[in-house]
């Protein structure tokens, strides 16, 4: 049945946590790096269509701070897949979309972020942070647990460790509540993602794999907070 397409009468917070790429590729015969590579291309098509459902804040979960066990080689290619997802600074002014990061920060003693990944993050925060559109985060070297962390060890230096304080001391505190996370690719979990943040959001999960995660299916998550 075509999907309608859905046009939230509010800005709306989507987070996707992007699984399956490498079932994908697999099906297909090809090389799991095959998958990210389609699994970026789909995500930067994606954005295109999030802009046009004028969607508030779009976050997705793009490296975990657990994703660094995997095979080197595999590691180095999603690493190589930040640069060019973060490199497409014109395509992003083209749409009006302002791209932030959110993670272990870089000076932190446990983050592993190469040189060239952050210079590439860093690049395109300062090249889009005019832009007054949709909200591209992208979570890279992410994980729920270290971020609560991080925010109640800094909380506990500037007084009470309240909600309140926990709130302010998040990676990104101005990024508001999730109103729909997105999981693709049949998992019915939600991993070490956005625990905090996501609290009371609705939940769509699709067997589609992540490269698979087109228009009507942004639409069919969307419904659930119209
Ligand atoms: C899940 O597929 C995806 C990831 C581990 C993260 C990498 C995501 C991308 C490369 C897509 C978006 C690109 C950027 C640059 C943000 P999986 O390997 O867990 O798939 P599987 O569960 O089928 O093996």
């Amino acid at each position: 049945m075509p999907s309608q397409p859905v046009a939230p009468s509010r800005m709306v917070h989507v987070a996707c946590i992007m699984d399956g790429n490498g079932r994908w590729a697999n099906r297909r015969n090809l090389p799991r790096t095959e998958g990210h590579t389609e699994g970026e291309e789909n995500l930067a098509r994606l954005v295109r269509v999030a802009v046009k459902r004028n969607v508030g804040w779009l976050t997705v979960f793009g490296f975990s701070t657990e994703n660094w066990v995997r095979p080197r080689g595999e590691v180095r290619h999603i690493l190589g897949l930040h640069k060019k997802l973060f490199g497409r600074v014109a395509e992003l002014n083209e749409l009006n979309v302002r791209i932030q990061w959110m993670g272990r920060p870089f000076d932190s003693p446990e983050a592993r972020t190469p040189k060239y990944v952050q210079r590439a993050i860093r690049k395109a925060i300062r090249d889009t942070a005019g832009n007054t559109g949709m909200v591209l985060t992208v979570a890279f070297d992410y994980g729920s647990h270290a971020e609560l962390v991080h925010a109640a060890q800094r909380a506990a230096q500037q007084g009470p460790v309240d909600e309140a304080a926990i709130e302010r001391n998040l990676y990104l505190p101005e990024l508001p509540r999730v109103d729909v996370l997105v999981r693709t690719s049949g998992e019915l979990r939600i991993s070490n993602f956005m625990l905090w943040q996501s609290a009371g959001s609705e939940v769509y999960f699709t067997e589609k794999p992540w490269p698979e995660f087109d228009a009507a299916e942004l639409d069919a998550a969307l419904l659930l907070v119209r």
